[in-house]
């Protein structure tokens, strides 16, 4: 193994600089040559590759984004394009890759992996949806954004007596609605993974405003089969109480990666050195009770991440 490429795929994440920071240094410290591919799969595709050096990647551990950008690429997921991938590959003499991204960038590197390229696969994305690891680079930052609106969020509710619905991101995985509903005091939290009945929803409603409670905050995960507005309304109707709702978006995505997610990034990404200069098979690299994990990629990935559902039930205890 003399020379590795290293990509960025898919929604970025915060963390992913510091990922690529580790791959390229600890790959240098092993003497291996390290190549960034620039716009994920669509740069491999367009050949966009710049050898690395130590100083390519100062200054960026403490950012959002990714310095090598990223992308979703349609034209590598036909067979066309991932001969296409091989042939540069093959052409700058690439012998191992590292793609950080989510599911579906690790299922490119794992098509890759299969015509013969040892690929590691790093958990980057703010979903928290890959079932092999306890969690995903960016996600406790992102989840920490989501606590940074609530408490503003609650402050502005209470003066106003409002009902309140943060809509955060998450794909079909309701984890970041779920940790920042636990940790953010939330009153409801809906997740793409339970169904929710719309009449106990504003039956508590009233009960906690009966209660005294001043504000009602709800976390509603995006893949929840209802639209934000939809059920503002539908909460006003049923309650009487004025329902406001925020979609924080993209807001997710940026920001300074906590410590959580730096430290994740970076001994991820020198685990997928590691691997790559012992020449292993594929891996998916990632985190299991606190330690550095790599499986199988192909295995890891036909996982099914489910909802922690003691946390969620906690929630209902915790604010009643
Ligand atoms: O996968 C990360 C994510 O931010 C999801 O939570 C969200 O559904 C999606 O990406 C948005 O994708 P795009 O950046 O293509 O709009």
């Amino acid at each position: 193994m003399k020379r590795i490429g290293v990509l960025t795929s898919g929604g970025d994440s915060p963390g992913m600089n510091a990922a690529v920071r580790s791959v390229v240094r600890c790959g240098l410290d092993r003497g291996l040559e390290v190549y960034g591919i620039y716009r994920g799969y669509e740069g491999l595709l367009d050949a966009e590759l710049k050898q690395m050096d130590r100083g390519d990647v100062g200054d960026i551990l403490q950012r959002g984004g990714t310095i090598l950008k990223t992308a979703r690429s349609k034209r590598f997921r036909t067979e066309e394009g991932i001969k296409r991938a091989m042939n540069v590959l093959n052409t700058f003499d690439i012998d191992g890759l590292v793609v950080i991204g989510g599911d579906g960038s690790m299922r490119g590197g794992l098509e890759l992996s299969k015509r013969g390229i040892p690929v590691m696969g790093i958990p980057g994305t703010i979903d928290n949806d890959l079932a092999y690891t306890d969690y995903t680079i960016g996600f406790d930052t992102a989840v920490t954004t989501v606590l940074d609106a609530i408490s503003k969020l609650r402050d502005t509710s209470s003066a106003h007596e409002r009902v309140v619905i943060v809509e955060v991101m998450g794909r079909r995985c309701g984890d970041i609605a779920l940790y920042a509903g636990l940790t953010g005091g939330a009153e409801e939290v809906l997740v793409p993974e339970l169904p929710y009945d719309i009449k106990a929803l504003s039956r508590r409603i009233i009960e906690s405003a009966n209660r005294g409670k001043q504000h009602h905050i709800i976390i509603k995960a995006e893949g929840v089969d209802i639209s934000t507005a939809e059920l503002a309304h539908d909460i006003q109707e049923n309650t009487g109480r004025e329902t406001k709702e925020v979609v924080l978006s993209y807001l997710q995505r940026g920001g300074s990666p906590t410590m959580r997610d730096r430290l994740l990034a970076t001994l991820c990404g020198s685990k997928a050195v590691e691997l790559l200069a012992q020449e292993s098979a594929s891996k998916a690299i990632g985190t299991v009770d606190g330690r550095i994990f790599a499986e199988d990629l192909g295995d890891a990935l036909k996982e099914t991440r489910e909802l922690n559902e003691d946390l969620y039930s906690l929630i209902g205890v915790l604010s009643k």
